[in-house]
Parts: structure tokens; sequence; C-alpha cells
């Protein structure tokens, strides 16, 4: 085991020194850099939301070119694209696609933003499933002190909707008040969830229509909310580095680390409201040697999701909060075979989160989780701040009994301390068929942020434990 663990860390700091080194590269070979500035390339940095159709299209011009000018660029290296502070772009759906004749640096201090209308993004074959991607390019630098908006309230608010049944419709037309988002067929309108009574100004007529629920939440209309978009993708490139940039309100996940080899990601700052759905702050798949340091995140879901392919990650000094915790997984969604391998993460402080250090797999699946450490982490008011559960089930999945499941293996808990806002504060769900294997904690002290005590609940995971409280009950003590 500590082999392993020497062989990772290993691993860890060759890796830093190839980073490095091809960061370096690229400004070696040449010294000169050269700078395209989109405001050069008639972009409207007003982020007015009454653009008109031209405008939107000289905008996404303007970025278009940018980066071609950027990406083809010969002279000198690294070639820079530079979104000025000062400005904020209203930006559709864009990718921004190597591979490039040098070096790159996307230098962002100014604001970016995405429609706030889901009606109003245009997307290529209507398939919105991304807005602004980097896609199969070496040695890219992302930095600078902008931000990036998605906007995604609008988005959240139709997947949060409700169906209800009006007792009169005698209405021909209606708008909400305070900015409800309100759809409607017949006699059945769709509002957003968290309002509890709807005042409808139908004109010429004033009313207050109170409603009931159709049981079931099923509306003869079924409310198409579309394909949420993940707010940042970076795919199938290498050697990417990106810092400083503030991430906020994506539709779906806020970054997305796909196919891609030796990333870092350091000093970001990722912020939705608690209650925004599958706004995941980082989301690594099929990517090797990833590094994540130095990030505040607090979404409505996942701080950091690490999902199938995923291996060689090294993940510190994070602050997590409000969110679902760091979470291996979900795996083996729908008998998938999902693998994850060698993830380090360390020095995170959750706070107010759901869960903290998190595993989840779905029954039925293939694969394995192995060789994961979660060390020298702090909660505060986590409802669990450890926990492996091999019966994740999530919105309206059947999630029946099966024998299958993605194996949970070798995993180290070392040195977590801090408060649970539940009773249980180590949970080990694990398959009977399936069991979880080589656990191992170390110096664990878990308490009630309240008066209550803390207790552990296990089922088939095997391992040992040292200087735990909670003690869980199926690890040995040694
Ligand atoms: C950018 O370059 C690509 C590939 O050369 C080309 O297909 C595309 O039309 C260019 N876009 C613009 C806006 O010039
Ligand atoms: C760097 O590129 C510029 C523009 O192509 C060229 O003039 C210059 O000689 C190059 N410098 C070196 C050191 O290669
Ligand atoms: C982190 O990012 C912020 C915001 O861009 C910047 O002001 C700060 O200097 C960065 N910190 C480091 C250590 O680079
Ligand atoms: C509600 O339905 C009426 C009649 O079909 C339609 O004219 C109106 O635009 C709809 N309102 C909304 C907000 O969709
Ligand atoms: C799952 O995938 C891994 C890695 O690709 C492979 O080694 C393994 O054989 C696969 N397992 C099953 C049950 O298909
Ligand atoms: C414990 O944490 C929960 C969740 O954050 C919070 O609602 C509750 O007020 C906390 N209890 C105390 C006593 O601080
Ligand atoms: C907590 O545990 C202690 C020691 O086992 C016990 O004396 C105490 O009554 C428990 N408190 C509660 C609230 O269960």
């Amino acid at each position: 085991m500590k082999n392993s663990l020497l062989q990772l860390l290993s691993i860890f700091t060759l890796s830093s020194a190839l980073i490095l080194q091809a960061l370096c590269q690229g400004s070696s070979r040449n010294t000169t850099t050269t700078t395209y500035y989109v405001l050069n390339f008639g972009a409207v940095g007003d982020g007015s939301t009454d653009d008109t159709q031209v405008q939107l299209h000289l905008l996404f011009q303007a970025f278009e070119d940018a980066w071609n000018a950027t990406c083809e660029s010969r002279v000198g290296s690294p070639a820079t694209m530079h979104v000025p502070s000062g400005s904020t772009f209203l930006l559709q759906p864009i990718v921004f696609a190597g591979p490039c004749n040098s070096d790159v640096n996307v230098l962002i201090d100014g604001t970016l933003i995405a429609p706030s209308d889901p009606s109003e993004w245009k997307c290529k074959d209507d398939t919105c499933s991304q807005w602004i991607t980097f896609h199969n390019i070496n040695n890219l630098l992302i930095s600078g002190s902008g931000t990036i908006n998605g906007q995604g309230a609008q988005w959240w608010d139709c997947k949060a909707s409700v169906c209800v049944s009006l007792s009169l419709c005698i209405y021909t037309q209606f708008g909400g008040t305070g900015g409800i988002n309100v759809r409607n067929s017949s006699c059945h309108i769709y509002v957003s969830s968290s309002t509890s009574e709807y005042i409808f100004f139908p004109t010429p007529l004033f009313l207050v229509i109170r409603s009931t629920f159709p049981p079931n939440n099923q509306c003869p209309v079924q409310l198409s909310c579309g394909t949420k978009a993940t707010g940042f993708t970076i795919s199938d490139s290498n050697n990417v580095y990106i810092s400083d940039l503030t991430f906020m309100d994506s539709p779906k996940m806020h970054i997305a680390l796909e196919r891609s080899t030796w990333v870092r990601a350091t000093n970001l700052t990722i912020t939705a409201p608690e209650n925004s759905p599958n706004t995941d702050g980082i989301h690594v798949q099929q990517s090797q040697n990833v590094f994540i340091e130095q990030t505040l995140i607090g979404t409505g879901d996942d701080c950091i999701s690490i999902g199938d392919g995923s291996a060689y990650l090294k993940i510190s000094g994070i602050t997590c909060g409000p969110g679902h915790g760091i979470s291996v997984g979900s795996l083996g969604f729908n008998g998938a075979n999902n693998t994850v391998e060698h993830v380090y993460v360390s020095d995170v402080v959750f706070r107010g989160t759901s869960n903290g250090a998190r595993i989840k797999t779905w029954q039925g699946g293939k694969g394995y989780a192995t060789d994961i450490t979660f060390q020298r982490i702090t909660t505060f008011d986590s409802r669990y701040p450890i926990i492996i559960d091999q019966f994740y089930c999530e919105g309206n999945q059947k999630c029946t009994t099966q024998t299958s499941a993605v194996e949970v293996s070798n995993v180290r808990y070392i040195d977590i301390h801090g408060t649970s806002s539940g009773e249980t504060a180590v949970k080990f769900a694990c398959s009977e068929t399936v069991s979880c294997t080589d656990v191992s904690m170390n110096d664990i002290d878990l308490t009630s942020n309240g008066t209550s005590n803390t207790t552990s609940s296990c089922q088939n995971v095997q391992g040992t434990q040292h200087e735990v409280f909670p003690r869980v009950p199926c690890l040995t003590s040694n």
C-alpha cells in the first residue's frame, strides 16, 4: 500500500516537471509573442441582452476570427487571444478548435456571458450540449481575471418546473409575476416549483387563480427543457493550464475535462446557487494526469466529479461548499463498464456539503474504482463526510436489485476531522456480491455539529481502521 502511494507521488512529481517543461518549450522556441484582441475583430463588448441578430452574428464572428488568427499564427509562440477587461461579451455556443500552429494563450480579463433565455441559444443541430469548448489543442494556457457566466437560471427553472391544473381557464393570454417562468397548455401551466401561489394578470382582466397539482405531475403536454449545456469544455487536448478565472451559473456542469492529458487547473473560483441542478464544478472523464489545485467551488452538485476513464488525478487545496462533495462517480450507469484509478485528494475543506469524500456507483455496472486516497480533510456541517454508495440511484431511474456492481477497492482515508450535520458520519453501503475491499481508515474524528452522537453504518466492506471515530463495525481495528 505504501509502495503504491509512493509510486503515485513520484509519478505526480515527474508529471509536474513534464508539464512545466512542455509549457516552457513554446516560449523558448521563439521569444516573440503575438496577441490577437477580439475587439479588433469587430466584437461588441456591451453584453446587451437586446443585441440584434446582426450584432450577435458579428460578435460570434469576431471570436471565431480572433481564434482563427490566433490558432493559425506562425508569428512567434505562444500566440495569444485576448478578451479585454471592462467588457462583457454575449457569446453563443462556440468551439475553439485546433490543432494550432503554435502554442496558444487565451487571456480572458473581460466577462463572457451566455444568452439567459434558453430559446435564444443558437446551437448547431439544436443540441446545446456545450457552450464554450476548446478542442484538440496542445500546449494551451487559459487564464485571466475574467468571469465566465453561463446565466443558467432559466434552464434550472425549466428543469424544476411543475405542472399545475387550473380551476379556472377562461383566459386567452397571461403573464406571470415576479419573473416566474410560465408555460401553458390549455388548462395546464408549468411554473417554477419554488412558487407556492400563482397570480396572473390576464389582459384585460385581473384574476387570482388558486390551483391544484395534477397527480404525478402529469401534464397533458410535456414541457421540454432541451439539453442543458456544459459551460466550459476542454476536450482531446494535452498540456493544458487553466488558472485564475471565475466561472458561474452554468446551465449544467461548469468545467468538463474530457479525453485530455496533463491538465492543470489552479486558482479558479466556481459558483452557482445550492439548489441549481447538475451544476458540478469540475467534471473529469477519459483523462489522465489531471491536477486541480487551490480552487474554491460552491455549486448545486458535486464540487468535483471523477468519471469513467479518469486516472492519475491529484486534487488539492479545494474549498468545497455548498455542494455534493468530491465524488468518484457516478460509475456503472445502465450497466456500463467504467474505471477510475489512482486518485489522490488532499487538503480539502468541506462546508455545509451533503457529502464529503464520496464514491458512488450504480447497481448493475461493471469495472472498478481503485487506488483512491482522501487525506487531510476538514468538514464543517457535512451530511455524510465519508461515504461509499454502491447503490447510487438518482432521478426517476428504477433501481432494482442487481448482482453486478462496479468494484471498489484500495481506498484510503487519512487524517479526516470535523463535523457532520447528521448522525451517520461514515456510511459504507457496499454490494453483497461485489463487496468493497481493502478500505483503510487512519486518524479519523467526525463529531456531530449538534448535540447527538455520530455513528458509522456499514455493509459488505472489508479493511482496517486505526484511531477512527465513529468506529466502523465492519473494519478490523489495528
Ligand atoms: C476558421 O478556420 C476554419 C478552418 O480553417 C474555417 O473552416 C472557418 O471558416 C474559419 N472561420 C472563420 C470565421 O474564418
Ligand atoms: C521569431 O519569429 C519572428 C517572426 O516570425 C522572426 O522574425 C524571428 O526571427 C524569430 N525569432 C527567433 C529567435 O527564431
Ligand atoms: C488568483 O486569481 C485571482 C483572480 O484572477 C488573482 O487576483 C490572484 O492574483 C491569483 N492568485 C495567484 C496566486 O496567482
Ligand atoms: C398560453 O396559451 C395561449 C393560448 O394557447 C397562448 O396564446 C399564450 O401565448 C400562452 N402563454 C405562454 C406564456 O406560453
Ligand atoms: C472493463 O473495462 C476494462 C478496461 O477497459 C477491461 O480491462 C475489463 O475487461 C472490462 N470489464 C468487463 C467486464 O467488460
Ligand atoms: C448543522 O449543519 C446543518 C447543515 O448545514 C445546519 O442546518 C444546522 O443548523 C447545523 N447545526 C448546528 C447546531 O449548527
Ligand atoms: C452519546 O454517547 C455517550 C457515550 O456513549 C452517551 O453517554 C450519551 O448519552 C450519548 N448521547 C446521545 C445524545 O445519544
